[in-house]
């Protein structure tokens, strides 16, 4: 896509955008002339990246300090960017958590649940129906190569992932007609604040390569007008068509749940 900003402005509207993949989608938008919404809970961190943003890319950024686990948040959001052309959604925020589904607390897995799916499917009917209208727009979803299958003592999370890698495939055909792109991005191990307060997990133990967050956002970047889905890393692409094509989803959640019960200390 050559004219990011022609097909996805004047804003991108990006959701836990103080750091990790948010904050680089940040990064890469504004080198492409986009105006940015950044929201998230600490409202110091999206100041920083905004003024640094401003001053080198000469763009205009707004930030939301918003908790999306509050439950007037939507309605927040809308509110504060009535006055602007959303032509990007990037439903980025998200939280894990892993271990012993029933012994985990049920109010912390019912956030993930709220945060990894509600929030996004809600955003992008709301800002999904006006790129409807205004016959242009995209939507970035952010899904997990573990959303690609079931991970046992990441039950929940992987769960939570398969639900947006599915609503996003399928936005891309119900919306394509109205010349609105969507994509659904899928990470492997990526290093991020999340991964490192995994403390108790040692990734080392698992045939998984960590990558930096600039490819990963690139790659989903990229991806929008062209791609339904897609997974950064050769070598996450290669396990995912290995698990598509050779292994039945049974034997795969049963090797997922070795490795990672292996890796937890
Ligand atoms: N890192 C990986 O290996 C990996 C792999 C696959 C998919 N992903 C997905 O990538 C996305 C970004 O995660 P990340 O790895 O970049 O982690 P991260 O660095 O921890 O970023 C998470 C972002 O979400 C925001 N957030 C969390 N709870 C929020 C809430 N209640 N309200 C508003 N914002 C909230 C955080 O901001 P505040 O704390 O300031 O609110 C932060 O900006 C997530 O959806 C994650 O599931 C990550």
């Amino acid at each position: 896509m050559k004219n990011y900003y022609k097909k996805y402005g004047d804003y991108a509207l990006i959701t836990g955008a103080s750091s990790g993949i948010g904050k680089e989608f940040a990064v890469q938008l504004a080198a492409k002339r986009l105006n940015l919404i950044l929201v998230a809970r600490r409202k110091n961190r999206l100041d920083e990246v905004a003024k640094e943003l401003e001053v080198k890319y000469k763009i205009k950024v707004r930030t939301i300090e918003l908790d999306l686990l509050d439950d007037k948040a939507i309605d927040t959001l809308v509110l504060q960017t009535n006055d602007l052309n959303i032509g990007l959604l990037i439903p980025n925020a998200g939280m894990e958590v892993h271990g012993d589904f029933v012994t985990n607390d049920y109010k912390a897995e019912s956030n993930v649940v709220k945060l990894n799916t509600l929030i996004p499917m809600q955003l992008a009917h709301v800002f999904g129906s006006k790129m409807k209208t205004r016959k242009k727009g995209g939507i970035i979803f952010i899904s997990s190569t573990f959303g690609h299958q079931s991970v046992p003592y990441f039950a929940n999370y992987s769960a939570s992932k398969a639900y947006i890698l599915s609503i996003g495939q399928a936005l891309n055909y119900e919306l394509k007609k109205f010349g609105v792109d969507v994509t659904v991005l899928s990470p492997g191990l990526t290093k991020t604040e999340m991964v490192d307060g995994m403390k108790d997990i040692n990734f080392g133990k698992m045939p998984i390569v960590e990558m930096k967050v600039k490819p990963v956002v690139k790659k989903g970047i990229k991806a929008l007008g062209r791609k339904q889905a897609t997974i950064p890393g050769t070598r996450n692409i290669f396990m995912d068509l290995m698990g598509k094509f050779t292994t039945p989803r049974w034997m795969l959640t049963n090797m997922f749940g070795f490795l990672v019960s292996r890796a937890m200390k």
